[in-house]
């Protein structure tokens, strides 16, 4: 079935001095077999030194945008054939801070899936309400109208190759993490949009498809969301930056 999965979002934090520390500390932590699969996204201005840091180990890198065009004269934007040369697995793709503060609508989040799967990379593709999207009941209709842009632009076999996160808006760095149901209902509503454009593989994209819950996961509560059946792991901001928060969140997937 469904390995679990917990990426560590570094967001805009770090030095190459705490970098080296929080990698060491992961690695001297992690057990020979991890519980799940397990990523770290820094800032792209250290994916190569993190990279090199993480060697051969279990741990894979992963980057936070990616620009949608593959080359050429965009100032200050780097291209999926960049971060695969630079060792990346996966690339973190509509985080709901690209999409507000960078004001980045579902049709380029689509583009830049795109972009990353053409390269190599796997997308982790974020989804997510407001609050007031919440309170006037429209979180389903959000999440479809976000999966949407990206189904119809890369077709629902590119879902064999992605992974999902599911974080709501008001979850995220505010220390409210969304309650296991709440996250449950949103996470199954994902898989079934998916599985509902699957005519010819019957449900077996969706089935396969990890989705990940993101917003204030901690050491405390990680394992409670993880046991939920259609949470397949997490992506973790504040946390991820605490080796041993970060590795107590990876080994609670055993909840799942
Ligand atoms: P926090 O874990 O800090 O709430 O951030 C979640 C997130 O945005 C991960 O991408």
């Amino acid at each position: 079935m469904r390995r679990p999965f917990v990426a560590g979002n570094w967001k805009m934090h770090g030095s190459r001095a705490e970098n080296a520390d929080l990698i060491d500390a992961l690695l001297q932590g992690l057990p020979a077999q991890p519980a799940c699969d397990i990523a770290v996204c820094p800032p792209v201005v250290y994916l190569w030194e993190t990279g090199r840091l993480l060697k051969e180990s279990s741990v894979a890198l992963g980057a936070q945008s990616v620009c949608a065009e593959p080359i050429g004269a965009f100032t200050g934007e780097v291209s999926a054939a960049m971060l695969k040369d630079v060792g990346c697995r996966y690339v973190i793709v509509g985080h709901s801070e690209r999409r507000h503060h960078y004001k980045e609508d579902d049709a380029l989040v689509a583009r830049k899936f795109l972009a990353a799967q053409s390269h190599g990379l796997i997308p982790i593709l974020c989804v997510g309400e407001f609050l007031e999207e919440r309170e006037r009941g429209q979180t389903m209709a959000v999440i479809s109208r976000q999966l949407a842009a990206v189904l119809d632009l890369a077709g629902v076999d590119a879902m064999r190759n992605a992974v999902l996160a599911y974080e709501p808006v008001w979850a995220i760095g505010t220390g409210k993490n969304a309650t296991p149901a709440q996250a449950q209902e949103v996470h199954a509503h994902i898989r079934a949009t998916v599985a509902a454009r699957e005519s010819a593989s019957g449900g077996k994209i969706a089935a396969a498809l990890r989705v990940l819950y993101g917003g204030s996961v901690k050491a405390g509560n990680a394992a409670e969301i993880f046991s939920m059946p259609d949470v397949d792991g997490g992506l973790i901001g504040g946390a991820s930056l605490k080796a041993d928060e970060f590795l107590k969140i990876c080994a609670a997937t055993q909840a799942h």
